[in-house]
């Protein structure tokens, strides 16, 4: 374990997975430049870290995940820095959402903007019922500048993505269900534990397999089906290489639970 403050977020290393929560609760962990620069720093660690398995991403409050971009920095913006910020937060998701580690988002309150665009930036959600997503970029005369325009339709499809850009309109947790932006939804004071279980269930199987898929199913986002399905063909001889398979497939056959050790 280690505990690890950075300015805007605290970084907690567990037992095989890692735990990042934005931390400016005052501000309902709207998302300033300091944070991105944090972010970054933080999964550039999380990247180069082997014993690092699985990442959880989290609001502190009870109030919310992120509301979004630091409007007040933002404010500021002009046609040529606004693409630059663009950009550099751009950057940062597309750092996270290419984690060949499963990723998740604990949405625990307000998801917004920014805030939800960073939860798509990660493989799945999981909701507590306070929980609050939406993209109200147009009501402040502009658009989801971080993957939004681009992640939530690959997610709800695109007339529900379109929808709730244009509209502005936010989703609750049971909505967020229905259309598929959430994975599930928990009462608040559970939320944390069931991501928690969720990650262990994930850490007994084999961890190079788990990347193994995450890999292709992140490709499946970028390569044609064709190519895909040669990219899954080509993984899938490499984990036939690992002894986590020897020992997943020895184990059936002997009718026992398998142990995992992700080499
Ligand atoms: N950027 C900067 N500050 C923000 C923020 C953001 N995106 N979202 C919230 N805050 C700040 C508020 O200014 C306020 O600060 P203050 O106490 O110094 O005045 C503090 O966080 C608490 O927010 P408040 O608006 O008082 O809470 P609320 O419960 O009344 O409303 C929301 C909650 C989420 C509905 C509201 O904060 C909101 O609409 N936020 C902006 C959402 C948005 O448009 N995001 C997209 C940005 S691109």
């Amino acid at each position: 374990g280690g505990k690890m403050n950075y300015e805007t977020i605290i970084f907690e290393k567990k037992a095989g997975w890692a735990l990042i929560t934005l931390n400016r609760p005052d501000k309902l962990n709207a998302l300033n430049k300091q944070m991105f620069d944090d972010l970054d720093d933080c999964f550039k660690l999380v990247q180069h870290d082997p014993e690092i398995k699985a990442l959880v991403l989290t609001g502190s409050g009870a109030k919310a995940f992120a509301a979004g971009a630091d409007i007040k920095e933002l404010h500021e913006s002009d046609g040529i820095t606004g693409s630059f910020f663009s950009a550099y937060g751009s950057n940062v998701m597309k750092r996270l959402a290419q984690m060949n580690i499963p990723t998740i988002a604990a949405v625990n309150g307000f998801a917004l903007g920014g805030g939800c665009e960073l939860t798509l930036a990660c493989q799945m959600r999981f909701a507590s019922e306070n929980a609050k997503m939406g993209q109200p970029e147009v009501n402040l005369g502009i658009i989801p500048g971080y993957g939004g325009t681009q992640r939530l339709p690959r997610i709800v499809g695109k007339a529900k993505a379109m929808e709730l850009i244009l509209s502005a309109n936010m989703v609750d947790a049971n909505e967020a269900l229905r259309i598929g932006l959430v994975n599930a939804v928990y009462k608040p004071e559970e939320l944390m534990a069931k991501v928690e279980e969720f990650v262990y269930l994930l850490l007994s199987k084999g961890t190079l397999a788990l990347s193994a898929a995450v890999e292709c199913v992140n490709a499946s986002e970028y390569l044609s089906e064709l190519d895909g399905l040669h990219y899954e063909s080509k993984v899938f001889g490499r984990t036939c290489g690992t002894e986590d398979f020897k020992e997943g497939t020895k184990a059936f056959l002997e009718k026992r639970k398998a142990e995992f050790k992700g080499k």
